[in-house]
């Protein structure tokens, strides 16, 4: 079923955005933790298995039983779990909206064919984040549009079938701080979203980079960061031709300089399952078992959702 008959007509983005943004229960699966990259500034860790199917019906039951409207599925690598397509099936039957993030690359590093795309677009995609962080690979980062181009186009003719929003994820990095503007015009030429992060630190606060973030993009490079990238990003927002940025763009000054006590606040009042089915604090996605406050099986999560809203 297309994702057109699903929801009568296909979301916008910024529909897409209202509804997940209007779910305390937004909630992330991380259905892998095995990757086939390596990027330099991953906060992903390796714990164990897939999350099965078995588990990623169950999570996705009890989400439906808290009304959440719509899914992200995110990993390590989400397109290794093998049964991906399943688990997006279940999702459209029961109607809900669900996003994944992707390096849109096979094992062997080459972008995912035609034919896999469509089993998963069709089978019920609302929204793809295709990671996108250099014109040509880096030390840091394999996921370059030498080897997403044709990915992209693919998501793009599928887009025409599907009405599946597809947007280009770029993480800031020393490597491709000086090519922005290149992924901006790449994203305008294929009229697909583009949106920004910095590279955050690991969530443990001992992290060097909030003592030292010219360590991170070097002297020079969190210079150009904070004095040039910056303002130019906000205008390029501004006139519609990147999605929303993180709050944490406003102030990148104070960010680089370390003079904050933030970490990646866009998670923090979601919800977040483990390839486990641990339920987590989405903002500990990245940091193990440890992170876990109850998991799914002992059928918590009518408590956490009785804290969640005491909290808020
Ligand atoms: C953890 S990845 C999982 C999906 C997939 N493997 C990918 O890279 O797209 C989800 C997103 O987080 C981004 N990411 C990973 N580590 C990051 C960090 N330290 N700071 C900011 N974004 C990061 C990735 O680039 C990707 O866009
Ligand atoms: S950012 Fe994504 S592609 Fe890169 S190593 Fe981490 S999980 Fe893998």
């Amino acid at each position: 079923m297309s994702i057109t008959k699903l929801f009568g007509n296909a979301m916008t983005w910024k529909e897409f955005w209202k509804l997940i943004s209007s779910n305390v229960q937004f909630a992330h699966m991380k259905v892998t933790d095995r990757c086939n990259l390596r990027c330099g500034y991953c906060y992903s860790n390796t714990f164990g298995e897939d999350m099965s199917l078995d588990v990623a019906k169950r999570t996705i039951d009890a989400l439906l039983g808290l009304n959440a409207g719509s899914v992200w599925i995110t990993g390590g690598e989400p397109t290794l779990n093998r049964d991906l397509v399943k688990i997006l099936s279940y999702t459209q039957k029961h109607n809900l909206a669900t996003g994944l993030a992707t390096n849109g690359l096979d094992k062997k590093g080459n972008a995912h064919s035609y034919v896999y795309l469509e089993d998963l677009v069709g089978s019920g995609l609302n929204f793809v984040s295709v990671s996108l962080d250099s014109v040509r690979d880096t030390d840091v980062s394999e996921k370059s549009l030498e080897r997403l181009e044709p990915l992209f186009d693919r998501f793009v003719q599928l887009r025409g079938k599907y009405g599946t929003i597809i947007q280009a994820n770029v993480v800031i990095n020393r490597q491709n701080m000086y090519e922005l503007r290149s992924l901006v015009e790449f994203a305008r030429r294929k009229d697909i979203l583009i949106g920004f992060s910095l590279n955050m630190p690991p969530l443990n606060s001992d992290c060097h980079v909030l003592e030292n973030p010219a360590l991170l993009y070097g002297e020079d490079g969190y210079r150009y960061l904070s004095e040039n990238t910056c303002a130019w990003l906000i205008r390029e927002q501004q006139a519609g031709n990147i999605l929303g940025l993180p709050e944490y763009f406003k102030d990148m000054q104070q960010y680089l300089q370390g003079r904050h006590n933030m970490y990646c606040s866009a998670w923090k009042k979601y919800l977040a399952v483990d390839n486990q089915g641990n339920v987590l604090r989405r903002n500990r996605l990245s940091q193990g078992p440890d992170a876990k406050i109850w998991e799914l099986t002992e059928n918590k999560l009518e408590t956490y959702r009785a804290q969640f809203e005491q909290e808020i």
